[in-house]
């Protein structure tokens, strides 16, 4: 205003004429600096000094509200002018600095306030005052993550000016609610509604509310518990919206058209609902659209609606776990005739898309992020890729990739994640194909077992990258071990697993791996010894697990391991020809909890104190040449959840306290040693055991009656439920023939009790154990009758009661055990006729019954007295199901990480392996079409090509 003017006297004069001698005491006259400095108005500083009063401010934040000018009191605005109050600006910008307490209605005397922000206070769950509807100026309210809680007032339905309202809750925690929204309609000028977090499910027809206001900007309104989308709105009265954010709600319709009829639209997002359907075909109108997500909604299906193709403003398309189908070919050619197409973020993750990438991909030259991961797309990467140099995350993994790698990729310099994992990569990966990859971070490549993909690099080659992550399987990089990774100085994490290394480890690798966290070189054929102390100088190294399985490492390990390793959690050695005993440093290790020295030479008595180990839950050292008896110290191993010792030259009683102190063991395998005695009634209080495996010992008495008590083993539901984060399951499968197990099989439950010397009667109560799917007891002296009600044993699957000395008849509810598909009671004394129906209709195969001169019937030749002769063959007495060998069995642990359904007989389930024992890790083996994890380890290679095998043989 001029009459602020400097130096210009007369007209200060006449300001000081118009205001009179109210103001006189704050007027400055003559002062250097020609502003007249007229403070605040009283009655405001007033005001605000009684709303302090009412504040909690346990930080001080309003230590400068002190004085006359409450003009510059931080968070006070004054008009320059008028100098009345305008705006109060106290929101929270660090989590300590909360003000609480009340909001004196004082508040109500700065009549000119325009502006409120009390945003990320702690307001402990107060209601939001109603006098804030009489703020009748007020164009912008912002009490987001204030943590107000209760109902909204109606009130705010006056705020007739108000152009900005943001009310955002914080999620999950926020109990601020409203049970109608029709008070909107009183903010005729509203352009910016933030409701996110506020429970909103009791509004009937949000819809409708919010259609009242016709200045309308931007709607958000997530996490607000709204049941349903409108699938009608036959009037659009907002037609500036630029902004809808309905994410996180439970829609469950399908995905509505009116909200294609918006042109203005640059931002929709309906990610994380249950919307079915189709994405309509309907974009042809909006043309504005920069952000369109509609993942996390699980039930969306059909392909990529053609219009969307022509949306040239595009920067980001999220349609993350969903059914979308189809390829994106026609998707990607539509966007490259873009001018300038401004697409920076693709996420189709977890779809069901599939083809070729096109070459067209190479014109989305915006593009930072390209996720395409989870779905079937096939092929080569297309040599245009090398075009998108602004590419930051190039993430392929899990997909049919069966083609080859460009070497354009090599140009890609902003490239910092580039995951190419879990597909069927073939050809050559050169040096090229990482020569300006100056930023890469992590890397992981790896194609199936069975195609050859080679990693063809100098073993003195310098690549540019500094990575911190490396993950690669199934490629040939050996077979010397890799120079390079010497200049990877920032590495965290390494992976070479089945990489063709037949070499030793070189000593710079060992004093490199100090800074590793996790290291695994399985599945090579990496020779010489461990690294000893020597070699570490006692550094001590990050590492927390080590994983060397597989390979040909020889020698002992090292005494002071405990050292060198002092942050394993996890030490896999297994499948090695370590010999030697185990150092009693291994058991110093404080924070181990997974130990698999299986398949060694390891000898020596296994130690009898071993007090550190508590935190336990694997404990794998079969087949080694272990002896001595059960150490006690296993049952301070309270966390155990496998416990497998099969293999070795262990004896002596099983002792009773076994079971007292880990009740949530899973899996218990102490097969193939020399115990003897008894098998302990408390054993029966492994109340969640699935696998129970003593055969092949010398065990004596009777089968304890107690095992009915093994809960673990009712039903289906615990063993699914049980989603233990990073344990191991333990699976087991008998030979015979093959075992063919369904997708609803999830896991299979098994006793086997084979191979001793038990006697007596087959507990009555065994029936009980409804989820068992394996029951062997054969080779033992079990005499009486096979149990009644063996048939209500539903999911058995494999039953094997032959070399005993049963008696009487095969019990006809044995036809009702319909997921049976093994079965012998050879070389029994059982009589009478053989049940017939159901599946047992099917096992016709004669050796089932061999041995029992009493039985009569079909399907062997003898007839029952009374039936007619028939001329069916004749049984041939044929050992070879049961060599001496004893049961050929198949080892799975399948590890089940958090939220994954683990479903590892669902891969077709087809199974088959000859040798006696193998031992196998399931390492994210996928089938594409039922997307189970699953992890494999010892002898990996092998089996994923036989899993591999037979799932290609599966019916589709
Ligand atoms: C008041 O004047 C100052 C300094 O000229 C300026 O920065 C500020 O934006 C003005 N405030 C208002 C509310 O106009
Ligand atoms: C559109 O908004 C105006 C102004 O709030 C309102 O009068 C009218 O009823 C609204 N129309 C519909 C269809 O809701
Ligand atoms: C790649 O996979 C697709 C789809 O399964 C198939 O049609 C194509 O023949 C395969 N190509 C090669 C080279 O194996
Ligand atoms: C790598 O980047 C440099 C500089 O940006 C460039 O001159 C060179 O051609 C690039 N090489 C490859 C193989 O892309």
């Amino acid at each position: 205003m001029a009459m602020m003017g400097t130096g210009s006297s007369p007209i200060r004069l006449l300001l000081l004429l118009f205001s009179g001698f109210l103001y006189h005491e704050t007027i400055k006259l003559g002062s250097c600096n020609d502003n007249v400095d007229v403070g605040c108005i009283d009655i405001e500083r007033q005001a605000l000094l009684k709303l302090k009063e009412g504040l909690r401010d346990p930080s001080n934040r309003l230590s400068s509200w002190v004085g006359k000018d409450c003009c510059t009191w931080s968070g006070v605005i004054c008009s320059n002018r008028t100098k009345h109050v305008v705006k109060l600006d106290l929101h929270n910008a660090d989590e300590y600095s909360s003000l609480g307490g009340e909001i004196n209605p004082s508040l109500l005397h700065l009549k000119h306030l325009n502006y409120l922000d009390l945003s990320k206070n702690d307001f402990g769950g107060n209601r939001i005052p109603e006098f804030i509807g009489s703020l009748k100026k007020l164009r912008y309210l912002n009490l987001s993550l204030a943590s107000f809680g209760s109902e909204i007032p109606i009130h705010l339905g006056n705020l007739s000016s108000l152009r900005y309202l943001d009310l955002t809750a914080y999620y999950l925690y926020s109990d601020l609610y409203v049970n109608n929204l029709q008070w909107l309609s009183g903010l005729s000028n509203l352009e910016q509604l933030k409701l996110g977090g506020v429970n909103l499910s009791r509004v009937v027809d949000w819809l409708q509310d919010v259609n009242f206001l016709p200045s309308l900007l931007e709607l958000h309104l997530p996490y607000c518990g709204l049941p349903n989308l409108p699938l009608f709105l036959p009037v659009v009265n907002f037609t500036s919206l630029m902004v809808l954010d309905l994410s996180e709600n439970y829609f469950n319709s399908s995905i509505p058209h009116w909200m294609f009829d918006i042109s203005s639209l640059t931002y929709l997002d309906l990610r994380s609902n249950y919307l079915r359907g189709h994405i309509p075909d309907a974009f042809a109108n909006m043309i504005s659209l920069k952000h369109l997500d509609f993942s996390y909604n699980f039930y969306i299906k059909g392909v990529i609606p053609r219009t969307l193709r022509n949306l040239c403003k595009l920067q980001k398309l999220n349609l993350v776990n969903n059914h979308i189908t189809g390829g994106i070919s026609e998707f990607l050619n539509g966007l490259s005739e873009c001018t300038n197409s401004s697409l920076e973020k693709l996420d189709f993750t977890s779809n069901e898309l599939s083809g070729n990438l096109p070459e067209s991909l190479g014109h989305l030259i915006n593009l930072r992020y390209l996720h395409l991961s989870l779905n079937s797309f096939w092929g080569s990467i297309p040599a245009s890729i090398g075009n998108l140099w602004s590419l930051k995350e190039l993430d392929l993994h899990y997909n049919g990739m069966n083609g080859t790698i460009p070497k354009s990729m090599g140009q890609l310099s902003e490239l910092i994640l580039l995951d190419l994992s879990e597909n069927q990569w073939e050809g050559v990966i050169s040096e090229d194909h990482f020569a300006n990859l100056t930023r890469l971070e992590l890397l992981k490549l790896s194609t199936s077992p069975t195609k050859s993909l080679v990693m063809d690099v100098r073993s003195e080659w310098i690549p540019l990258f500094r990575l911190n992550y490396i993950e690669m399987r199934n490629i040939q990089l050996g077979p010397t071990f890799p120079g390079w990774l010497q200049t990877q100085k920032e590495l965290t994490s390494l992976v070479l697993n089945n990489m063709g290394i037949l070499d030793t480890v070189p000593d710079w690798f060992w004093r490199l791996s100090l800074q590793f966290t996790d290291l695994d070189l399985s599945d090579n054929q990496i020779r010489g010894r461990l690294p000893d102390s020597a070699k570490f100088h006692f550094l001590p190294s990050n590492l927390g697990s080590l994983r060397l399985r597989n390979n040909s490492f020889s020698g002992q390990i090292p005494h002071n391991i405990h050292e060198m390793m002092p942050n394993l959690w996890r030490l896999d050695l297994s499948e090695n020809f370590l010999n030697g005993s185990i150092p009693s440093s291994v058991f110093n290790m404080k924070r181990l909890f997974i130990l698999v020295l299986s398949n060694n030479r390891i000898s020596g008595e296994l130690p009898q104190t071993w007090e550190i180990l508590a935190e336990l839950e694997v404990l794998h050292l079969a087949n080694n040449n272990l002896h001595g008896k059960l150490p006690p110290f296993l049952n301070n191993c309270t966390s155990l959840l496998i416990l497998d010792l099969g293999d070795n030259k262990l004896y002596g009683n099983l002792p009773t306290w076994i079971g007292e102190r880990s009740p949530q063991l899973k899996i218990l395998r102490l097969r193939s040693n020399l115990f003897s005695g008894t098998i302990p009634r408390q054993l029966c209080r492994y109340s969640d055991i699935h696998i129970l495996d003593l055969a092949h010992n010398d065990l004596s008495g009777l089968i304890p009656s107690c095992l009915s008590n093994l809960s673990g083993m009712i039903g289906r539901i615990s063993y699914h439920s049980s989603s233990i984060i990073s344990s191991q399951y333990v699976m087991v499968g008998t030979k015979g023939r093959e075992l063919e197990y369904s997708n609803t099989l999830p896991l299979v439950d098994s006793i086997d009790l084979s191979s001793n010397n038990l006697s007596g009667e087959i507990p009555e109560g065994i029936n009980i154990l409804s989820g068992l799917g394996i029951l062997n007891l054969s080779k033992n002296h079990l005499t009486g009758k096979i149990p009644e009600k063996i048939g209500s044993l539903r999911w058995l699957e494999t039953l094997d009661l032959s070399r005993n000395q049963l008696s009487g008849m095969i019990p006809q509810s044995m036809s009702s055990l319909t997921s049976l598909n093994h079965l012998n009671l050879s070389y029994n004394n059982l009589s009478g006729r053989i049940p017939s129906g159901n599946q047992l209709q099917t096992l016709n195969d004669l050796s089932i019954y061999f041995g029992n001169p009493k039985l009569c019937g079909p399907p062997i030749t003898k007839n029952c007295p009374g039936d007619a002769t028939s001329e069916g063959p004749v049984p041939v007495g044929n050992d070879e199901d049961v060599d001496d060998d004893g049961f050929e069995m198949v080892w799975f642990y399948v590890s089940m990480g958090p939220g994954f359904v683990v479903g590892f007989w669902g891969v077709c389930g087809t199974l088959l392996l000859k040798k006696s024992w193998r031992i196998a890790y399931f390492q994210f083996i996928s089938d594409m079409k039922d997307r189970l994890f699953v992890l494999i380890a010892v002898n990996m290679a092998h089996l994923r090509r036989k899993i591999e095998l037979k799932r290609n043989q599966c019916p589709k």
